[in-house]
């Protein structure tokens, strides 16, 4: 028999034991044993829970009861789900996660312990939700050279931003709504600041380099200067905006990596992502593009993924299943400043003269507006963007980024 621990009984946690009861027959007989949650780590008690009998509050039980050897860790957070992780992996025993904020973070050092320990860390939900990306990517397309990553990687954000292009909704009401729907929290901000995608592509990014990308470096932009305006503009281009987070091989084996909301082709896979699901296009240099697309967040999609990687530990007892390469060697991050791109900018309809000269050859768009005008500029560096913008003085409402 395989005994299971979970840690955390809040959504995905009470997601993992509902996969593993509801699916027992299917995840038994492809772990190969039968499989049986013993323990449930939570601060509070579940009263009328049909699994109250398994809830305790003492995790020294789970660390020391020799027949434990996967714990699935779905309680977020970095201090203790970090102190936690590493005493069981210490002990041998596999854990399996959804904690992006937790995987980007010491990701490599748990994965070393893990490692040397023969037994795994596997983290398939943190990335995606239920999408498989994190396997396909670490243990299907190993013959590949990952060039580039291009990623809708946050349902909030995705459902916001599809919701005002629809229905031409604002960003404040549209966000209340997803609120209200439960999809955004009470306090937005590492969905809407584009912190939660920045997370998960640091992840992606540290698989496709195999070494070390830190997420405080890589730059973030959030979806909250978006207005109905810029959807105007983007429809009269034939494109909508995503927020994308991208990761590029660029020269001296450094990475591109950042997070901003982009102008997508309508032709593009990418702009077909719609509310609250994920995608993730993923360039390889042989096989050229593939797409992961899927629910990415959500109690079972999420859970899901949590319990193919507790089947996969389940088949590798005793050995570390991770073929993965994420070293703790520092990946160079390359200058945002230097990339080059075409921006779309939004200006006050009495700057479109001044736009004319300081961004010669720029390309007008017509939406009906009279308020302001909308252009898309020819490529260039951020730095050079910068100069220009500056040179505009107060004229620019907003800019976006080509994809
Ligand atoms: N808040 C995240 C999202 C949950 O909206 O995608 C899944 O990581």
């Amino acid at each position: 028999m395989i005994k299971v621990a979970v840690l955390g009984y809040g959504t995905v946690g009470s997601g993992v034991v509902e996969v593993i009861e509801s699916n027992n027959a299917e995840v038994s007989a492809k772990a190969g044993e039968e499989m049986h949650v013993s323990y449930i780590l939570d601060l509070r008690d579940f009263p009328g829970d049909p699994y109250e009998d398994r809830v305790i509050h003492d995790f020294n039980v789970i660390l020391n009861d020799p027949e434990v050897s996967v714990v699935c860790e779905v309680m977020g957070g970095v201090g203790a789900a970090y102190q936690f992780t590493k005493q069981l992996l210490e002990a041998g025993k596999s854990v399996c996660t959804s904690n992006k904020e937790l995987v980007a973070k010491h990701g490599a050092e748990l994965l070393e312990i893990a490692r040397n320990k023969n037994c795994s860390y596997m983290f398939e939900a943190s990335v995606g939700g239920g999408i498989p990306v994190i396997r396909p990517i670490t243990k299907a397309l190993t013959a590949e050279k990952i060039e580039k990553i291009t990623a809708i990687l946050n349902g909030t954000t995705n459902y916001i931003l599809s919701k005002m292009e629809k229905e031409g909704a604002g960003y404040e009401e549209t966000l209340k709504k997803a609120q209200e729907l439960g999809y955004a929290e009470r306090n937005p901000e590492a969905d809407v600041e584009g912190h939660d995608a920045c997370r998960k592509v640091a992840i992606l990014s540290s698989l496709m380099t195999g070494k070390n990308v830190d997420a405080e470096k890589i730059y973030t932009e959030g979806i909250t200067g978006i207005s109905p305006a810029d959807f105007d503009y983007a429809r009269a281009a034939g494109m909508t905006i995503k927020l994308l987070a991208t990761s590029e091989a660029v020269e001296d084996g450094r990475v591109l990596a950042m997070v901003a909301p982009a102008l997508v082709s309508m032709g593009h896979p990418l702009a077909a992502v719609n509310d609250v699901y994920n995608g993730v296009f993923v360039k390889g240099n042989m096989l050229g593009d593939v797409m992961f697309y899927g629910r990415g967040a959500g109690k079972l999609p999420t859970a899901s993924a949590v319990v193919s990687d507790v089947i996969d530990c389940a088949r590798h007892i005793g050995r570390s299943s991770i073929i993965c390469i994420w070293d703790r060697e520092e990946a160079g991050l390359a200058d945002v400043d230097e990339s080059r791109k075409c921006f779309f900018v939004r200006a006050k309809a009495s700057a479109r003269e001044k736009a004319e000269e300081i961004f010669p050859g720029c390309r007008f768009v017509e939406c009906g507006r009279a308020e302001d005008c909308g252009f898309m500029t020819a490529e260039m560096s951020e730095k050079e963007f910068k100069e220009k913008s500056s040179a505009m003085g107060d004229g620019i409402l907003c800019r976006i980024r080509l994809a």
